[in-house]
């Protein structure tokens, strides 16, 4: 419910003041407020242009009879699939503005042998069936064998990136000291680089079509270069995982790997101890809770205090990477503008001020670490005592329902708190 609620938000509130005005104006505005928001937006100097939409229909209404030979026809075909078109006006709205989106995209990618489609889950339930398509209010994305979900936010900026990344190498060489630095610093993504002999090794073409396989969502590099494999260590066929926020990666143990060695590795390993909400998967990682919660850290990045929180959080994601249950989502607030006030809202917190608290994913009931607004951030000793307590149960969503419940509830709940001060010292 959260998800397909949060789905419909970035949109609906870009666009409701505009809405508001061109719903007396306009009896049909869907596609006359895209227009105008990018005629806005396009009035500028020359070599800063946003793209209009033309209005030229490029996004195929797949059925039966065309599925097959759109497929053929292009290098990829990017596919919506969704529930019948309401009758409802106001959901209408959404539905176009949906189709939008991939009108858009199909427009800037023109050139790039890419096909967009969409697909009615009651007309074109046959075609759904065939193409595997399950989830409604997804995309898919087909490529050579493979059937990639977009489970990110549905604007034209991430899905004309995610559609980019796609089209890419699935791995990236790392030739020389410049681009290993480079590769150190992207600390914020799953990574693995193997080191081998060249192109034609056949160790190195298994890497290659395992990295095919988890394309853009896990980043593949190589190396054929000896002075880049010392420096990280690599030995002749070794492959390393870097988790998110790590210092040292893990060997995939067993070198030489099988594709299937590194599909397994991979997956085992792929939930990390902290990771980013990216726009490209938000979905994707929302959907992945720890039995029905998220542990929520909320930290700009760009603000001294977020900063600072942060590193306290690495420091305690580093300290406790061996426990396989734990993972925190941090969500930099700077990069999810629509969504702040919306969460603000929600878990009734102030997003200014780092938060870490925990949500549970059915009813979006929260709790959160109290950081007195006056008082300095939690060591790491008092965030990993508070994410012990969480992972026992011990904070949990439910205790303090003082709203709901009856008053004993939060009071026993007080006392509790400080006990649990109490007792460590
Ligand atoms: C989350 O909320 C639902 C509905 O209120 C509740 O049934 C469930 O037990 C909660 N889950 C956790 C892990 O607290």
């Amino acid at each position: 419910m959260l998800v397909l609620y949060l789905n419909f938000i970035p949109i609906s509130l870009f666009f409701a003041k505009l809405q508001t005005f061109f719903l007396r104006v306009y009896p049909n505005y869907g596609y006359i407020l895209f227009v105008m928001y990018f005629l806005l937006y396009s009035s500028a100097e020359e070599g800063l242009e946003f793209p209009s939409f033309d209005g030229k229909d490029r996004v195929l209404n797949v059925n039966e009879r065309n599925y097959k030979k759109a497929l053929k026809k292009y290098d990829m075909m990017c596919l919506l699939y969704h529930e019948p078109l309401p009758s409802d006006k106001e959901l209408q709205q959404q539905f176009h503005m949906r189709e939008m989106v991939l009108e858009l995209a199909a427009q800037v990618l023109e050139d790039k042998d890419i096909g967009f489609g969409l697909v009615d889950s009651h007309r074109d339930a046959k075609v759904a069936k065939k193409l595997g398509l399950e989830e409604e209010g997804s995309i898919y994305v087909f490529k050579d064998e493979r059937v990639i979900e977009f489970d990110g936010e549905l604007s034209a900026d991430t899905l004309v990136e995610f559609l980019l990344d796609l089209l890419e190498d699935p791995v990236e060489l790392i030739s020389n000291p410049m681009e290993q630095r480079a590769f150190e610093r992207m600390d914020e993504d799953i990574r693995l680089i193997g080191y081998f002999k060249g192109e034609d090794s056949e160790h190195y073409k298994a890497f290659q079509v395992t990295a095919e396989k988890f394309q853009p969502y896990v980043k593949f590099f190589a190396t054929f270069d000896k002075g880049v494999a010392k420096q990280l260590t690599l030995k002749m066929n070794e492959i390393d995982f870097y988790e998110p926020f790590m210092d040292e990666p893990v060997t995939v143990p067993g070198k030489p790997n099988t594709e299937e060695e590194i599909v397994d590795f991979v997956n085992q390993h792929r939930r990390p101890t902290l990771r980013k909400l990216r726009a490209e998967d938000m979905f994707e990682t929302w959907e992945d809770d720890m039995d029905g919660i998220h542990i929520v850290a909320f930290a700009e990045e760009e603000d001294p205090d977020g900063y600072e929180f942060l590193e306290i959080l690495k420091e305690v994601a580093r300290d406790n990477t061996k426990k396989t249950d734990l993972s925190i989502v941090w969500i930099d607030p700077d990069e999810f503008p629509l969504l702040t006030t919306y969460w603000e809202k929600t878990f009734k917190v102030d997003l200014f001020r780092p938060q870490i608290g925990v949500v549970n994913v059915t009813d979006a009931d929260s709790v959160w670490l109290n950081m007195p607004n006056d008082e300095a951030l939690p060591s790491a000793e008092e965030l990993e005592d508070w994410i012990e307590d969480v992972l026992s149960g011990k904070v949990n969503t439910e205790d303090d329902d003082d709203d709901d419940d009856d008053e004993d509830n939060g009071i026993d709940d007080g006392s509790d708190e400080d006990h649990y001060g109490d007792d460590d010292d």
